[in-house]
């Protein structure tokens, strides 16, 4: 296959490995990105979360071929936005993190979330985070921050 071409954090890249390559993998270790991070490697856990044409996806689960034209955002270059920014405050003032090998992607999730829910209820709030695991706080504090950071 030819180079498989997209954007990465709003960067034009081109990509001359394995079409059948793990985009978590090629984040990590080609990109050096280490804002996506893994866990199961299964899609079960959402750490390797990005945005994907402004979707959320686990990127465990994506196979380079697939990204071919596309647009890919990850939490470095997520964090240069407004809402990040808001997001970042109101995780801070709920003490929603803890070990924080998780939050990137619930970054990334509450993105999307508020993406489509500007003004998110409790239930919207919980469906968008639905995917992505916490092993420390809980998921009170978690959603409580995002819906603080939607007002
Ligand atoms: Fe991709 Fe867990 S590492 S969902």
């Amino acid at each position: 296959m030819d180079e498989i071409r997209f954007t990465l954090n709003g960067e034009a890249v081109a990509y001359d490995g394995s079409a059948a390559d793990r985009l978590l993998d090629v984040l990590r270790d080609v990109y050096d990105d280490r804002s996506v991070k893994c866990g199961c490697k299964e899609g079960e856990c959402g750490a390797c979360a990005v945005l994907i044409d402004g979707e959320l996806v686990n990127s465990c689960m994506v196979a380079m071929g697939a990204v071919d034209g596309s647009a890919v955002v990850t939490l470095e270059g997520y964090r240069e936005t407004d809402r990040f920014r808001a997001l970042d405050k109101a995780f801070a003032e709920v003490t929603a993190v803890q070990c924080g090998y998780c939050i990137p992607g619930m970054v990334l999730a509450a993105e999307a979330t508020l993406a489509k829910h500007p003004h998110p209820t409790d239930d919207q709030i919980r469906e968008g985070l639905s995917g992505n695991l916490c092993r420390c706080t809980g998921y009170n504090a978690i959603a409580q921050a995002v819906a603080n950071a939607a007002e």
